[in-house]
């Protein structure tokens, strides 16, 4: 697992964040099972609603290209002029997403200035909703 190569792809993909509204970027970096890496940011919209996460756009944008086993998502957010916030983490329609698709032993890389903390999807959402499919 490449750890920091990850959350560098997340920092990369925060610099796309498109916030106005908020002024707070986002950038996620969603690793397969297969190796490859999907990026997204945040997109944000005058109206609200149509927003979505960086994390979200990622994710949807492999499974919209038939990847659905992941390994890995890396997540680099703050104030859109500023250092990243050690403590941005994916909120909880994110993790719903993510458990849609994803194992509770998905690791999930929140990268900081002072480097990145790392957890597993499990521990950051338990309990997760899932209907037997
Ligand atoms: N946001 C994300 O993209 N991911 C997170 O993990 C937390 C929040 C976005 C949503 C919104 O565009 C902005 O950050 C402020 O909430």
């Amino acid at each position: 697992m490449q750890i920091e190569a990850l959350a560098a792809a997340a920092r990369e993909a925060r610099r796309r964040a498109y916030c106005p509204y908020s002024r707070y970027a986002v950038g996620a970096a969603l690793l397969s099972a297969d190796g490859e890496i999907f990026t997204g940011c945040n997109i944000e919209n005058a109206t609200q609603g149509p927003g979505i996460c960086a994390e979200r756009t990622a994710l949807y944008k492999a499974v919209s290209e038939g990847v659905r086993e992941f390994a890995a998502i890396a997540v680099a957010g703050g104030p859109a002029d500023g250092p990243e916030d050690p403590g941005c983490a994916p909120c909880g329609v994110c993790r719903q997403a993510l458990a849609e698709f994803c194992r509770p032993d998905l690791v999930v890389i929140l990268a900081g200035p002072e480097g990145c903390r790392v957890y597993t999807l499990g521990e950051i959402f338990p309990f997760a909703f899932r209907l037997e499919k």
